[in-house]
């Protein structure tokens, strides 16, 4: 089974966030799966590795489209936003050095499966729907 439901996402009143949200959900569901594999002793590392990067590079792209709505639709609180994304993009970065140091899956799991997911999820309901709400209502 998946670890995100690619249909419970909670959705926001702009399409391109919630497209990017299904793709960011996807991408943790493949790395959660390279993981998964790993620690069963039925994985490698590369494909671990691999994976992370693909999901970090969208998650970057990801935060800079919200971003750039954000600037574009003159969103008051544009910086704590902006500020949430860089403190999560050094934190997945932290945990992407860690891991190819370390090669320790338990710890990855426990990062990818446990404290990505609640992130998500919390983050949509609070700066994603206010973010997407303002702008849409700007036009
Ligand atoms: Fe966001």
């Amino acid at each position: 089974m998946p670890l995100v439901d690619l249909d419970a996402i909670p959705q926001v009143p702009l399409d391109f966030i919630n497209d990017d949200h299904r793709e960011e959900a996807r991408l943790l569901n493949e790395l959660a799966e390279a993981v998964e594999a790993l620690r069963a002793g039925r994985g490698d590392r590369e494909a671990v590795v691999a994976r992370f990067q693909v999901l970090f590079d969208h998650t970057r792209a990801h935060f800079a489209r919200e971003e750039a709505a954000m600037q574009q639709s003159g969103f008051p609180p544009y910086p704590v936003h902006k500020g949430e994304h860089e403190r999560v993009l050094a934190e997945l970065a932290g945990e992407g050095r860690t891991f190819g140091q370390t090669g320790d899956a338990d710890r990855l799991w426990g990062y990818v499966s446990k404290a990505v997911p609640a992130w998500f999820t919390n983050h949509i309901m609070t700066m994603d729907l206010m973010t997407a709400r303002f702008v849409a209502s700007r036009g």
